[in-house]
């Protein structure tokens, strides 16, 4: 604690000092160079700056997540907006050993060694004043060469006049979303299953001012300070090939627009008004057209949100039921078996994104589904003859009161919730007592053991054919895509 000076003496002192502190916190690091290290600070509760651009708007440093792990960041210093992470998926920790420093290199380690790096051979790191962190050369003539730059491992965002290619990846930060670039389009895609996935949004290239040209290389995506997502090839560069106009276009924001993958798989644009972000575009601006609006087995109504698609499961802010993983093609007998909901009057999302095959009858889409392993839900169309097979498991599905479209889910054993999991720690826990008793008792112990173990089975089996309910939700895979 600082007291009241008073003697004048001190007081011209306690001046002195205030204007040096004042002066110290406004001297911003403009350039890392050689020899730099840095260790988390454990009195910081966000972000530690360790760079700044020159306008002060942004600044590179440790940001710190889940309380005690350190991730590397640009940030929006006015919002504290994370704009590019470095190692979203590997953080460090926020102690000591953890270090950065810079050799040439950026390098980030800890105690089990380096977790990050630039990999480069560089003179000096910068912040540029459009958020680009670049470690850079002085060549000899003075002129600067770029070594290695944020802009091209882009994270969640896309800032002004940074380029997207179709060799870069913008994921949102749950990891279940992607923008993905094909040769005219842009798509969103789903990651619902490992190794599989599911575009849900696409945007096709208007090619109104200038067309693709077969050769001319692939496309890429740019957000322009007009306030719109344009889409160029090289060629055509300046002129866009399609515009994609945000809410604020053609008018003068006071500062810079964004564009994130969100957690909900949704393609969101802001910009900033001087004070907050305002949001202005959206990919899919209805809640029922998100991927997955209302969770895993979930059924959502337009105008009146959320139900589940089992009848007997009521809605709640958890959701219906855990996520399920890999598919039914394990052969453990565990995994293999699975429960079924029926319901009708449902309709697959983006299914003019999906495939399908023509079939005469209801029952003959719902056995090609159940005869295959890879095979977790079928919607059927009573009119047109098209049935959809959903290969991931199970999300939301949007009701159309339509009795022509037929649903057939099936709902793995092992999603049942964690009630399901403990069963099977406790079932694991009745056999190695089995086998402490069996080797201590002999045959009688065994006997005891296998009439426990018969209650049990019969106490399961109850649980497998019922296919209700999955209250038990709380994982916090499944509340990252709660629909808020
Ligand atoms: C910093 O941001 C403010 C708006 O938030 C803007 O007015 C100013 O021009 C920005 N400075 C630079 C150098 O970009
Ligand atoms: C910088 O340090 C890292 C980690 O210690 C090391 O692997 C790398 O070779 C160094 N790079 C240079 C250019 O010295
Ligand atoms: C950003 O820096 C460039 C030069 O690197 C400069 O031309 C431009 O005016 C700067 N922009 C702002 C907003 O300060
Ligand atoms: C984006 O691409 C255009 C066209 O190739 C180029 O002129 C521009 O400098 C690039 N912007 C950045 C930030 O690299
Ligand atoms: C749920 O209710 C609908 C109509 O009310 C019915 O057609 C459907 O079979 C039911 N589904 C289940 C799983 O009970
Ligand atoms: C099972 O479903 C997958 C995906 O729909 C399909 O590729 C495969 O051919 C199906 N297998 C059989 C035996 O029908
Ligand atoms: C399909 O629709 C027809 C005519 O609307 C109806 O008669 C038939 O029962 C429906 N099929 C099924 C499986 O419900």
């Amino acid at each position: 604690m600082l007291h009241k000076p008073t003697d004048s003496r001190c007081r011209v002192l306690f001046t002195i000092f205030t204007l040096y502190a004042n002066l110290l916190t406004r001297v911003r690091t403009q350039e890392i160079l050689k020899g730099f290290k840095a260790s988390p600070d454990s009195s910081i509760s966000l972000f530690q700056s360790l760079l700044h651009d020159a306008s002060g708007n942004y600044s590179f440093g440790f940001l710190r997540v889940n309380a005690t792990r350190l991730v590397l960041a640009v940030i929006h210093v006015p919002s504290e907006e994370p704009l590019w992470v470095g190692n979203p998926n590997n953080p460090a920790k926020w102690s000591n050993p953890t270090n950065l420093i810079f050799n040439g290199s950026l390098v980030l380690s800890d105690k089990s060694g380096v977790i990050w790096s630039t990999y480069t051979n560089g003179g000096r790191v910068i912040l540029s004043n459009t958020s680009n962190l670049q470690v850079q050369n002085m060549d000899a003539d003075g002129s600067v060469s770029i070594l290695w730059q944020s802009f091209s491992f882009p994270y969640d965002t896309l800032v002004d006049n940074q380029n997207y290619t179709t060799n870069m990846s913008l994921v949102s930060s749950n990891g279940l979303y992607s923008l993905k670039l094909g040769n005219n389009f842009f798509g969103l895609y789903a990651n619902f299953k490992e190794g599989l996935e599911q575009i849900y949004y696409k945007h096709t290239a208007l090619e109104a001012k200038a067309s693709i040209i077969d050769g001319q290389g692939p496309v890429y995506l740019r957000v322009s300070p007009d306030g719109f997502l344009g889409m160029y090839q090289a060629s055509s560069d300046p002129t866009p090939v399609d515009i994609e106009t945000f809410k604020s276009y053609g008018v003068p924001v006071p500062g810079i627009h964004r564009i994130r993958i969100e957690p909900d798989g949704n393609l969101q644009g802001y910009y900033w008004n001087g004070t907050v972000w305002i949001s202005d575009y959206q990919a899919i601006s209805d809640q029922c057209e998100l991927p997955s609006a209302c969770g895993p087995y979930g059924l959502c109504i337009p105008g009146s949100g959320c139900a589940c698609l089992n009848n007997n499961t009521q809605f709640t802010p958890s959701g219906c039921s855990e996520p399920g993983s890999g598919d039914f093609c394990r052969n453990d007998g565990v995994e293999n078996k699975f429960s079924v909901i029926r319901q009708n009057g449902v309709e697959l999302l983006y299914k003019e994104l999906m495939g399908y095959v023509k079939m005469n009858s209801l029952e003959a889409c719902e056995t090609s589904c159940d005869k295959n392993c890879t095979c977790w839900g079928v919607v059927y169309n009573n009119a047109s003859g098209f049935c959809y097979s959903i290969d991931y498991p199970i999300q939301t599905m949007v009701s159309n009161r339509e009795e022509t479209k037929y649903g057939y889910f099936k709902v793995s054993k092992s999603t049942n919730g964690s009630g399901k999991k403990v069963e099977s720690g406790l079932e694991i826990g009745l056999v190695l007592l089995g086998a402490t008793l069996l080797a201590i008792f002999g045959f009688s112990g065994y006997q005891i053991w296998r009439r426990k173990r018969r209650v049990k089975t019969l106490v399961e089996d109850e649980n497998g054919v019922n296919p209700g309910p999955y209250k038990n939700l709380g994982s916090a895979s499944f509340r990252s895509i709660e629909m808020t």
